[in-house]
């Protein structure tokens, strides 16, 4: 049994900790959303989630050293959060502990995935490890059954992450190539917009069969720059958290693109969806990473003309299938 302090109380972390308790593990949940802390604690819940049956492993603190002082560390809040929380962490005495990750995204700035942020802060020889397929919150709250890849160039950390986190509806598979899985994760959220988008501009799965394959070609590409090993795209972090998040409406990436296509604004698509949509932040950062890596990536790039540059939606969608025709092969 381990002790594990979790970062993070959204709708991703508030599954995963309780995966974890139900693995018989202790959780001490930490969060700035003090509302659902309190919640918790007066044993009603998550707000967010009343229907999701807490188990009564999971504990919650308000205090960021008391989380340090646990085995274990695992992270769940948004990319743009995640580089203030590693802050947090190492103001507050640094990381001591293995360190998991499992939100998904590139900085904007830096243009680094979540996990070289993390290295850029504790150092590259602390024992970091990310997990990340095709993992639906909703899904995985009803016990739907999926499976999810332990990423860490650390055997240990590798095997950490299947003592926590596997279970009988949430195989866990083992895989050193850490930056591949969490550039899978990352890159997925603007594909998925694109997906959702062709759909709400009345598009069928011809569009979307196309869109998931080119997007993977784009991803493998930014692997391969990024120093990852472009095969992990095949794999359940890659392709496979790309088919979930660009076929389904429960994703709120796709749900984004889907408003965007039936011709909402960006800011309008974002309230009605009421919660963070992490493929608009990384569109951005993937451009960038494009223009510095000198890569022709036309879906990333579309995403990102409509949601920075105003574009409008049909003549970037044109643009961007005109483009990836005349992409060189890879
Ligand atoms: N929802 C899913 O199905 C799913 C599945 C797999 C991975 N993910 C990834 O997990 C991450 C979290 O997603 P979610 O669905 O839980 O999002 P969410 O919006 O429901 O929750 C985000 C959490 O981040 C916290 N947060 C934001 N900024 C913070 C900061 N500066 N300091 C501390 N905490 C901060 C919020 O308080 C909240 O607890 C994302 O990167 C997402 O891509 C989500």
């Amino acid at each position: 049994m381990k002790r594990v302090g979790f970062l993070g109380s959204g709708a991703w972390g508030i599954t995963l900790a309780n995966l974890i308790a139900q693995n018989g593990h202790k959780v001490l949940l930490w969060s700035i959303e003090e509302d659902v802390l309190a919640s918790i604690k007066k044993g009603r819940g998550h707000p967010k989630f009343p229907h999701l049956n807490l188990s009564p492993n999971i504990s919650v603190s308000s205090e960021l050293k008391e989380i340090l002082e646990q085995d274990v560390l695992v992270e769940c809040v948004t990319a743009s959060g995640f580089r203030s929380v590693c802050e947090k962490i190492q103001e507050s005495g640094g990381l001591k502990k293995p360190f998991i990750i499992t939100s998904k995204g590139i900085e904007q700035g830096s243009g680094l995935l979540l996990v070289e942020v993390a290295y850029s802060i504790f150092g590259k020889s602390q024992e970091i490890g990310c997990l990340s397929g095709p993992t639906l919150a909703k899904e995985v709250m009803e016990s739907h059954p999926t499976g999810a890849i332990s990423a860490s160039p650390s055997p240990v950390v590798q095997e950490l992450g299947v003592l926590l986190f596997d279970s009988p509806n949430f195989r866990v598979f083992k895989d050193k190539d850490i930056l591949g899985v969490a550039l899978g994760g990352a890159i997925k959220n603007v594909i998925a917009i694109a997906c959702g988008l062709s759909e709400g501009l009345g598009y069928g799965f011809n569009t979307r069969a196309l869109l998931i394959t080119k997007g993977l070609e784009e991803m493998g590409k930014l692997a391969k720059a990024k120093g990852a090993n472009p095969t992990t795209s095949f794999g359940l972090a890659g392709i496979g958290d790309l088919i979930v998040t660009g076929v389904s409406n429960l994703s709120r990436n796709y749900t984004f693109g889907h408003l965007l296509g039936k011709g909402h604004s960006k800011e309008s698509a974002k309230k009605e969806i009421g919660a963070v949509v992490e493929g608009e932040y990384t569109s951005l950062s993937a451009h960038n990473l494009a223009k510095d890596y000198n890569l022709e990536l036309p879906i990333i790039n579309g995403i990102y003309d409509i949601l920075y540059n105003n574009e409008p939606v049909k003549t970037a969608f044109t643009k961007l299938l005109l483009e990836e025709a005349n992409c060189t092969a890879t």
